[in-house]
């Protein structure tokens, strides 16, 4: 099959993983049936600076031209984030309905957890966050600033409509795997409205599920549980806030932040799908070379993966894990000194054509 990748390096480190996340579908794309496509947008936050916007008018209209959009990371200091991410990021995710991210959290052979004696078999784990709505909604404002009366409130929302896709992603995935476990992030103890709307749509889901095993816990104590006993978890399901911390925290204990994939899914495939890695544009070691990128390799697989090309997707999650595995080329946040290009090098070396 042939396809159109928009890309979107972004930011920092976000181009610099991105650009070997191309080239490992650019030698996938040599393969006899497998033809894909580049089409790359500057988008960022240097473009922020020269056009005052983030993404031109038509910006989206282009990208829905495309099958799927490969992302970097947008943010860098200089344009203040909710800027750049309101500006480019979330307008995607809301545009295209990517309603669901789902973030992998598995530790890789080779790598080590920073738990005491937790190994591949107790990290394994899909985080399926709620992607469009929650926390991160437009509905707020600012009253009184610069007085000592100042206020500044912001809405939650979740819709019964936003709220059951994500459950049915998540105990559809449940469905799918040897454990058909889920886990609800909930608060609703303290968050008075929201929460116990979504407890109740996970209630009602659980009994429709008979074959899948559902349990729930408060956020506060689920972040504990994640690194006390990561191996109790199967699919765990997320607002967009709490999804968003779970998915930093979850990688943390499987490998870092640098390794850890993500997909912007719309389930109906009517609009394109994003794939990007968790992690930001990191600013800190942005222009030295060194950023893992195995997060935005491992994307790429799942944008195939979506695309319905899982052979090629597994091949490259395999060429990944092989040199994980190897432990020989390794970046500096997991105490080595390769760097990006030598450890792309080594992967799509694994990679057959
Ligand atoms: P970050 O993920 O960019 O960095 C956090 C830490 O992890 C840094 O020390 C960084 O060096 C390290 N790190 C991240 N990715 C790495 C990699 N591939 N290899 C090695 N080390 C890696 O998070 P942050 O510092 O909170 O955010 C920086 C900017 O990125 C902000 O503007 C933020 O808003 C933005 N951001 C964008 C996205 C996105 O576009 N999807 C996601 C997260 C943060
Ligand atoms: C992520 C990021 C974004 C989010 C930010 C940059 C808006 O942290 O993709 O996890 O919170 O969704
Ligand atoms: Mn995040």
């Amino acid at each position: 099959m042939s396809y159109k990748v928009a890309v979107i390096p972004g930011d920092g480190i976000g181009s610099e993983v991105t650009q070997e996340a191309v080239r490992a579908l650019q030698q996938l794309s040599s393969r006899p049936g497998l033809s894909i496509d580049f089409e790359e947008y500057p988008y960022s936050c240097g473009y922020y600076l020269e056009h005052g916007v983030m993404m031109p008018d038509g910006a989206l209209e282009a990208l829905d031209e495309s099958d799927a959009i490969l992302l970097g990371a947008v943010g860098y200091p200089g344009v203040p984030d909710h800027v750049s991410l309101w500006g480019l990021l979330i307008p995607i995710r809301r545009t295209f309905r990517q309603y669901v991210n789902l973030r992998p959290v598995r530790l890789l052979r080779g790598l080590s957890s920073p738990l005491r004696d937790r190994g591949p078999e107790d990290i394994d784990f899909l985080i399926v966050r709620e992607n469009n709505e929650g926390e991160y909604s437009e509905i707020g404002g600012r009253l009184y600033d610069g007085t000592d009366e100042a206020i500044a409130m912001q809405s939650t929302v979740f819709t019964q409509k936003g709220v059951e896709r994500v459950l049915q992603f998540a105990f559809d995935q449940a469905r799918r795997r040897p454990k058909q476990h889920v886990t609800s992030a909930t608060k609703s103890n303290g968050i008075k409205h929201t929460m116990p709307f979504w407890d109740e749509a996970v209630a009602k889901f659980a009994e429709h599920y008979p074959d899948v095993t559902t349990d729930q816990y408060h956020i506060d104590i689920l972040a504990a549980h994640f690194v006390a006993h990561p191996d109790w978890f199967d699919v765990v399901v997320g607002s967009n806030l709490f999804g968003d911390i779970l998915s930093d925290l979850g990688p943390a204990v499987a490998g870092g932040i640098g390794v850890a994939p993500s997909a912007n899914l719309n389930p109906t495939r009517e609009k394109p799908s994003m794939f990007e890695p968790v992690h930001g544009s990191a600013p800190d070691i942005a222009g030295k070379g060194i950023a893992n990128p195995i997060a935005a390799l491992w994307s790429a697989s799942m944008l195939l993966d979506h695309l319905g090309e899982t052979t090629p997707a597994a091949d490259l999650l395999n060429a990944i894990e092989a040199v994980s595995g190897e432990g020989k080329v390794v970046t500096p946040d997991l105490g080595g000194t390769a760097t990006t290009r030598s450890l792309t090098n080594r992967v799509l070396a694994e990679l057959k054509s």
